[in-house]
């Protein structure tokens, strides 16, 4: 196993082939690899569904999403595909699922067919911006709480707005393995600070989340057929780049909790 390791966050994996016969001490060491770098890669495999739910299991356990259904036989295993200008689903920078009480620790997305050009994914580190955040701004948020919401999906997939979710989380969340502090604010989700006036509430966040998207915080991937993408929603925020017109984009992807 080689691994190479990207700046400021990312990490690809060489000469590993992820199968039934990857062993516990192997598991072991792409788990450490991955707490480490927060986003790992692995280029060149030919999975099918049945094949990356397994990989998933490895894991945790694989979770259903509350907006998008999955694909047939495989409730968990969701299909990103391109709408082209109809709507962009991912386009927007945010951590997977954070309307839940429990928002999924993994994701892993699998490049079934990508466009020519294009189609990159961004990821941003969000230990470093809660690093890089001024002291001051540390001790007033500590402790403070955001609430999250699906809201913005209903209403871009012209679904009922009563099946809104809505879920509590600090803005400073600790990561439950490293034991680090990261910024967890999305702007896809995030509806406001709890026990703050709304115009407070949109200023700080505003500058919550030009910190947390700085460019000296991202790795960005330009993706290949056959590229497996793992990142850390606890840690870890990304963007799909929508630059592709029409052209094909299909990815699988499974959300796990560890
Ligand atoms: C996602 O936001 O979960 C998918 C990202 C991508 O399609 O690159």
């Amino acid at each position: 196993m080689k691994v190479k390791k990207f700046k400021p966050l990312g990490a690809e994996l060489t000469n590993f082939v992820f199968n039934n016969k990857t062993t516990e001490e192997e598991l072991t060491k792409l788990k450490k690899i991955f707490l480490q770098n927060s986003v790992l890669i692995l280029r060149g495999l030919d999975l099918n569904a049945k094949n990356l739910l397994s990989i998933a299991r490895l894991w945790g356990k694989p979770q259903k999403h509350t907006n998008f259904s999955g694909i047939e036989g495989y409730p968990e295993i969701i299909k990103i595909q391109n709408y082209g200008k109809k709507f962009h689903t991912n386009d927007h920078w945010h951590s997977d699922v954070t309307f839940e009480e429990k928002p999924p620790d993994i994701t892993f997305l699998y490049a079934l067919e990508v466009p020519l050009k294009g189609g990159n994914t961004l990821f941003s580190n969000q230990y470093l911006a809660y690093e890089c955040l001024p002291q001051k701004i540390k001790d007033s948020l500590e402790g403070v709480r955001a609430k999250h919401s699906n809201i913005r999906i209903l209403k871009m997939m012209g679904q009922d707005s009563k099946k809104e979710k809505y879920a509590s989380h600090p803005i400073f969340r600790i990561h439950p393995e490293t034991n680090k502090k990261a910024l967890y604010v999305t702007e896809a989700f995030v509806e406001s600070i709890e026990g703050m006036g709304e115009a407070e509430s949109s200023r700080i966040l505003k500058d919550l989340y030009l910190e947390s998207r700085r460019t000296k915080y991202r790795f960005e991937h330009r993706w290949k057929k056959g590229d497996l993408v793992m990142w850390d929603n606890r840690c870890v925020q990304h963007y799909a780049i929508h630059d592709y017109g029409d052209e094909t984009r299909n990815m699988y992807r499974i959300t796990i909790n560890t």
